[in-house]
C-alpha cells in the first residue's frame, strides 16, 4: 500500500490520490480567456491520473495579470470557457481546482518567451502597451522595474471584493477546489513581507497589519465559496532574503487562515524581489521547499490543516518518502508534469499499484495490458 495512491478527504472533496498538478500559467489566454491549448494541456493531466489538477492563476482584476496572456476571472464572460475546462477534467476522473491571484507590482510583464521583463522597457517590435501595476507602496519589485501605484485603503477594499466575486464565479464554473496565490512576490505576498510592505497604515507596520489583506481575502473568498469545498492557500513560506518573511511567520499566518476557513497550506517560497540581472524569478530555492513544508506541517496538522509540498519533485519514491516521513499530505508536481503528463500513471506502474493498467483511461488501458501480455507470450 502506498501513501501516494491513498485517498485524501478535504471537506467533502475526495481525492483519489495525493498527486496534485501545480498551477502553471500558460501565458496563452486572450482577454483572460483560456482556449483549446488549455483544454489539451490540462486535459492530459486528468487523463494522466493526477488526483487534483490545478488550473493556473486567474487574475481577479484586469490590472492583476502578469502578462496579456494570463488567465482572468474578473468578469462573467470568463466563466463559461473555464467551466468547459473544469467539466472535461472532472469527466476524466480528476478533481479540478482554480488558483485566484493578483500580480500586484509584478504585473505588466512581457511574455516569458520574450524575456519576461517589464513591458515598459521592452523594445520588442509590436509589443503591447504596458499598464500601471499596483503595490503596497510605490517601491518597484527590483532595480529597473516600473514604479507601482500605491494602493489606497479604498483600492484594497476593491481588491478584496474582487476576490470574493471571482470565488463566486469559480463556483459557478464548477471547480471543486480553490486556491489563493499569496506567494512569489505577487500582491498578497508583497503585503505580507516586511521587505515590500513599509506602509504605516492598518495594512502595514507590524505582523497583524501586514497579514490583514491576506486574511481579509481569505474571509471574503470563503464567504462566497461553498462550505463543502476546500480552500488552498499558497505561501512563499520564506522570502529567502535577510530581514524577510520566514517559516515562523508562515505558521502564525497559517493558523489565522485556518480560522477563516482555509484547509490546505501550499508551501512554496521566494519571489519577493526580481534581481536587475535576471528577468525570470529565480527558482533556485526550490530544492529546499520540501524542508519548509516539513517545518510547517507539525505546527498546523494538529489543528486540521493539510500541507502541500512542491518544488523539484520528480521521482515516485521521492514523493512517497515525503509522505511517509510526514513532511506533507499532498504532493504538487509542476514541471515534471510538463515533461510527462502521464507522471501519475507511470508512477502507479513503477510502484506496482496498477500492474494491469486499470487506472488508465479505458480507451488506452486494455490495449496496453494486452500489449504486455502479448510480449510475455512471445517471450515464453
Ligand atoms: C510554466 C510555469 C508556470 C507557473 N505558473 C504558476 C502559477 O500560475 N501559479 C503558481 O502558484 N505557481 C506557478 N508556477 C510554479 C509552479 O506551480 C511550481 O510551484 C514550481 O514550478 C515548482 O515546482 P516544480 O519544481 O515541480 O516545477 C509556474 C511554474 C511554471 C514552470
Amino acid at each position: 500500500m502506498t501513501l501516494l495512491f491513498s485517498s485524501h478527504q478535504i471537506r467533502e472533496l475526495h481525492l483519489k490520490n495525493r498527486i496534485v498538478v501545480s498551477p502553471m500559467t500558460q501565458f496563452s489566454c486572450v482577454d483572460g480567456v483560456p482556449g483549446d491549448w488549455h483544454l489539451v494541456h490540462l486535459g492530459r493531466f486528468s487523463l494522466g491520473g493526477a488526483g487534483l489538477v490545478f488550473v493556473e492563476q486567474a487574475a481577479v482584476q484586469e490590472v492583476g495579470r502578469v502578462t496579456y496572456g494570463c488567465l482572468g476571472l474578473w468578469n462573467s464572460q470568463q466563466v463559461a470557457p473555464l467551466a468547459r475546462l473544469a467539466q472535461f477534467i472532472k469527466e476524466n476522473g480528476a478533481a479540478v481546482a482554480l488558483q485566484l491571484g493578483h500580480a500586484g507590482r509584478k504585473a505588466s510583464r512581457d511574455y516569458p518567451w520574450f524575456g519576461y521583463g517589464p513591458l515598459a522597457t521592452s523594445d520588442r517590435p509590436g509589443r503591447e502597451q504596458e499598464w500601471q501595476a499596483v503595490g503596497p507602496t510605490d517601491a518597484p519589485v527590483g532595480d529597473g522595474w516600473p514604479v507601482p501605484a500605491k494602493l489606497t485603503a479604498a483600492d484594497i477594499e476593491h481588491v478584496v471584493e474582487d476576490y470574493a466575486k471571482a470565488a463566486k464565479r469559480a463556483d459557478d464554473a464548477g471547480f471543486d477546489a480553490l486556491g489563493i496565490h499569496a506567494a512569489h512576490g505577487y500582491l498578497i505576498h508583497s503585503f505580507l513581507s516586511p521587505l515590500a510592505n513599509t506602509r504605516e497604515d492598518s495594512y502595514g507596520g507590524d505582523m497583524d497589519g501586514r497579514m490583514r489583506l491576506a486574511l481579509e481575502v481569505a474571509s471574503a473568498v470563503r464567504s462566497q465559496w461553498p462550505v463543502h469545498k476546500p480552500l488552498f492557500y499558497r505561501l512563499s513560506t520564506v522570502d529567502g532574503e535577510p530581514g524577510g518573511w520566514d517559516v515562523a511567520d508562515s505558521i502564525v499566518l497559517a493558523k489565522a487562515l485556518h480560522k477563516r476557513g482555509v484547509d490546505v497550506i501550499d508551501c512554496s517560497s521566494g519571489g519577493i524581489s526580481v534581481p536587475a540581472t535576471a528577468n525570470m524569478t529565480p527558482r533556485s530555492m526550490m530544492v529546499s521547499q520540501i524542508a519548509y513544508a516539513e517545518q510547517v506541517r507539525p505546527a498546523i496538522q494538529p489543528i486540521g490543516l493539510s500541507t502541500m509540498a512542491v518544488g523539484q519533485i520528480t521521482d515516485p519514491h521521492q514523493a512517497e518518502t515525503i509522505l511517509r516521513k510526514g513532511k506533507a499530505d499532498l504532493i504538487a508536481v509542476g514541471r515534471e508534469m510538463l515533461f510527462n503528463p502521464n507522471w501519475a500513471l507511470h508512477t502507479a506502474l513503477a510502484m506496482d499499484v496498477d500492474p494491469s493498467y486499470a487506472l488508465w483511461p479505458r480507451q488506452y488501458g486494455s490495449w496496453l495490458e494486452r500489449r504486455e501480455l502479448l510480449d510475455l507470450d512471445e517471450r515464453s
